[in-house]
């Protein structure tokens, strides 16, 4: 069964909207969290960011604390953040690439170019016992390296796909891509998750790629919930997600 985990970064958005530096401030992403937990989700993402834009420390602590599916930390591959994860043992950390203009995680992790370091990094939080996946555009170079690196998950970047979504020929060449990147990751051994950008209209074409097994989803659930309320958004995605083939 394809699982969902949902990405709570932009409940957090709309807190520090209003109440940055605050002690407190609504709406609470932990209970949001908690909500789509009771709704059927199968996990939680949350990406804490070197400049705490949204997700904050004790947000994290209080996730750990609550939830009691997986807890899925996303963060950039520094010193800072791997001390943090090793301290709050979250089920899976996602690497991802982190460069501070950006609205929200943009490009995929360059594995290749930085595979030393990455490599440094996965055995610290291997050794902490937490799972590790890399966020990478569907490339079958930085799929190789990201199975020498030690990673065991890779979660494809959906982003080009989402954008390419209403226009048929860019459509299907992205869609291609994805296929042929979760094929490889798979023969190497690999699990296949994927997200960004994905909501309820382009995610029945995102079913012909195989060997998925979570995607994360963050923005069209939230966006979608200020209409219908978070658990129907979280039900009305996991009903479509049945339909996945596995
Ligand atoms: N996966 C990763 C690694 C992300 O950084 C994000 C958020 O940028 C998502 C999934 C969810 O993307 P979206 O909010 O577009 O659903």
């Amino acid at each position: 069964m394809l699982k969902l985990g949902v990405n709570i970064d932009h409940v957090a958005t709309l807190r520090q909207a209003r109440y940055a530096g605050r002690e407190r401030g609504e709406p609470d992403p932990v209970e949001a969290a908690l909500v789509c937990e009771a709704a059927g989700a199968h996990g939680i993402t949350a990406h804490l960011r070197e400049d705490r834009r949204h997700i904050l420390d004790r947000d994290v602590k209080k996730l750990r604390e609550s939830i009691k599916t997986r807890l899925n930390l996303e963060m950039a591959a520094t010193d800072e953040m791997v001390a943090i994860a090793i301290d709050l043992k979250p089920d899976i950390v996602c690497i991802v690439p982190e460069r501070r203009q950006e609205l929200t995680t943009e490009g995929g992790l360059d594995v290749v170019g930085q595979s030393e370091p990455l490599r440094g990094c996965i055995a610290r939080l291997r050794d902490a016992g937490i799972e590790i996946s890399v966020f990478i555009t569907p490339d079958p170079a930085q799929i190789e390296e990201s199975a020498r690196v030690g990673a065991q998950f890779i979660e494809l970047h959906t982003g080009a796909f989402a954008e390419a979504f209403h226009r048929k020929k860019e459509r299907q060449l992205e869609m291609q891509r994805l296929i042929e990147a979760a094929e490889l990751a798979h023969r190497l051994g690999l699990l296949v998750n994927a997200g960004h950008g994905l909501n309820t209209q382009n995610l029945s074409a995102l079913f012909q790629v195989p060997h998925m097994v979570e995607l994360n989803i963050g923005h069209s659930l939230i966006s979608r919930s200020i209409l219908v309320g978070l658990p129907t958004a979280v039900r009305e995605m996991l009903a479509l997600m049945q339909h996945y083939p596995s």
